[in-house]
């Protein structure tokens, strides 16, 4: 947990998707992963339409409590290493089709996780080229705007602060779709970034969907 005290952890800024930062692309669309790709924006945030069964697909998961986490060369060979993950991963499936079309992305690992503590609880950036996101229950990832860094502090152990004075906390809701980019996305120093704090005993667990391009 954060404790230099800079950062007020209940005083999150929540967006609704039409008055988000100026630094965050919005996707409307499949085509604009393209348009986030070749920007200078280090975090795309959108919204997409849930199947009927999408309740029961995360109360599913949830119960069943496995996790997933692995290595893929494509969606089919995901489907047939982890059958478990399909029912969730094809409500992504043609967001994630076009980000493997979109680059010549090498190393891609997909991780489904029922988190009951705050997993990387500094902020830091991703070594790594892009993250693909969805809480789907539970509290979202927590990030910080470009402006409200002081760079030079990250990868110190949280020693010194890396949020500025007075900063806004950002945090991405529950079922929105985040794309973040990370150290080595060419031409991005990467979005800074933590888990959220959740309580084991009262909070409810949190389930998300990850799937990484490494390299
Ligand atoms: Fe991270």
């Amino acid at each position: 947990m954060y404790k230099d005290g800079l950062l007020d952890p209940f005083n999150i800024e929540h967006h609704v998707l039409d008055q988000l930062p100026e630094d965050v692309m919005i996707l409307n669309s499949l085509d604009d992963i393209d348009s986030f790709l070749s920007s200078e924006k280090d975090l795309a945030l959108g919204e997409f339409s849930q199947t009927d069964d999408y309740q029961q697909i995360i109360r599913l998961r949830i119960n069943e409590q496995v996790d997933i986490d692995r290595e893929f060369q494509s969606l089919d060979d995901l489907y047939e290493r982890a059958p478990g993950a399909e029912s969730l991963v094809s409500m992504y499936a043609p967001l994630l089709l076009r980000l493997d079309q979109a680059m010549e992305w090498k190393t891609k690992r997909i991780t489904v996780k029922v988190i009951r503590d705050q997993m990387c609880p500094l902020f830091h950036v991703d070594n790594l080229k892009l993250r693909f996101i969805v809480t789907l229950q539970g509290p979202g990832t927590q990030w910080l705007m470009g402006r409200d860094v002081i760079r030079k502090n990250l990868g110190k152990g949280g020693r010194k602060p890396i949020a500025k004075k007075n900063c806004y906390l950002q945090q991405i809701q529950t079922g929105q779709v985040a794309l973040l980019k990370g150290l080595k996305f060419p031409g991005s120093k990467g979005l800074v970034h933590r888990s959220p704090s959740i309580s084991p005993v009262s909070d409810t667990p949190r389930l998300f969907l990850r799937v990484d391009f490494i390299d």
